[in-house]
């Protein structure tokens, strides 16, 4: 009795083990990273939420190479270090064939050489600094890069606020928000404009007025700040408090519901570019939107419609492939013509699509679709 029992248990366990993917040779096994925890939390979470719906999709329609998919996620904490460390995990531990992720370009930038060196596919979600596909050619991203997100940022702030000075505030340790400000500046100088201030603060402080006091003594029109949403929302305050009047622009990394919740009416009537807009009337961004709300209980942010499609291109690229081999992933990659929610997905010869970027407005503590610029 006892030992049917545990005869019984047994093939009850191995068959679950299985299913849970402890069975590589059942299972086609996909890397997803993202910042669950750290000063970037809300992409993570959002990050996270966009992969699992496009595998469970997948799955629900049989899966890849007549095989389910298994998403092995690893928190990369909004750390290069740490990013660097699961890179190798779920490439060397978990036999990953391709990586969905990550988000902040300092941890893709850690991510890339790993995926390179191991000629394992690798996907940015939302990595918008240009040095990241430059690691090498198994590493792509989902998104456009910034100088186009400057650009339009910079064109916007010249042409539709009509600012002829500006000034820029960045986190002299991340590459993405240092990045950003310079490709502003530049296309802001270029198209006539003045940049009076460029000041760059540390990784992780609070206190932004030393820098604030010295930029707005030249009087800006705007306030150019490429920071991610929580440096955002106390800068606006600080801004504010030392009698800042006019409109702060920024960029993606502004994308979180906690931006308006910290920084209250001290960011409405700003402005950040993005990847998408959820009010977009094209069919495959709806039916995304109805899924992912159904899902989640929440509308998606560009951070889960660029992970929903960075899967999506990624598995699409190993069924073309017809294997999990690594070149062979790679030279189906560099074939992608895919139209998914934040647009449609070509690589140019470094790796990255040439897609639109949207402008949204904050207001009344809501972010408000405004337009869409084409690259
Ligand atoms: N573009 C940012 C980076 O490269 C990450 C990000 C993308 C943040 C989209 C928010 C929304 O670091």
């Amino acid at each position: 009795m006892k030992k049917s029992y545990l005869v019984a248990l047994a093939i009850v366990a191995g068959t679950a083990l299985s299913f849970m993917g402890c069975d590589k040779n059942k299972n086609v096994v996909v890397g997803g990273v993202a910042p669950l925890t750290g000063e970037a939390a809300t992409f993570g979470a959002s990050t996270k939420n966009g992969y699992d719906l496009a595998v469970a999709e997948w799955n629900a329609k049989g899966g890849v190479l007549g095989k389910q998919v298994q998403l092995v996620f690893a928190d990369d904490k909004g750390d290069p270090a740490e990013g660097a460390t699961v890179f190798t995990k779920l490439i060397e531990q978990d036999k990953a064939c391709a990586v969905l992720g990550t988000v902040m370009s300092k941890v893709s930038l850690a991510g890339a050489p790993i995926c390179q060196n191991a000629k394992i596919p690798m996907i940015a979600t939302a990595s918008t600094n240009p040095k990241v596909t430059g690691v090498g050619n198994y590493v792509f991203r989902a998104c456009f890069i910034d100088p186009f997100q400057g650009t339009v940022g910079a064109k916007f702030a010249f042409d539709d606020l009509k600012a002829k000075k500006a000034a820029c505030l960045f986190d002299v340790g991340n590459d993405y928000t240092k990045g950003l400000s310079e490709f502003f500046k530049a296309k802001f100088v270029a198209l006539g404009g003045e940049v009076v201030g460029f000041e760059g603060h540390a990784t992780g402080t609070s206190d932004f007025k030393a820098q604030l006091t010295k930029v707005l003594a030249s009087k800006p029109d705007v306030l150019y700040v490429s920071d991610y949403y929580a440096d955002v929302a106390i800068i606006a305050k600080q801004a504010r408090e030392l009698g800042f009047k006019g409109p702060l622009v920024g960029g993606d990394g502004w994308d979180s519901p906690k931006l308006t919740e910290i920084a209250g009416s001290a960011i409405e009537g700003c402005f950040f570019t993005n990847h998408y807009a959820k009010e977009d009337k094209s069919p495959i961004v709806q039916e995304f939107v109805k899924k992912y709300s159904e899902k989640y209980k929440a509308s998606p942010d560009a951070l889960a419609a660029l992970a929903y499609d960075a899967a999506n291109i990624m598995l699409d690229a190993i069924k073309r492939a017809g294997s999990t081999d690594g070149a062979a992933i790679q030279g189906a990659m560099a074939k992608t013509d895919l139209r998914v929610v934040t647009g449609q997905v070509k690589f140019d010869g470094e790796r990255n699509p040439v897609k639109s970027a949207v402008i949204i407005e904050i207001k009344g503590g809501q972010q408000v679709y405004k337009t869409t610029v084409a690259p």
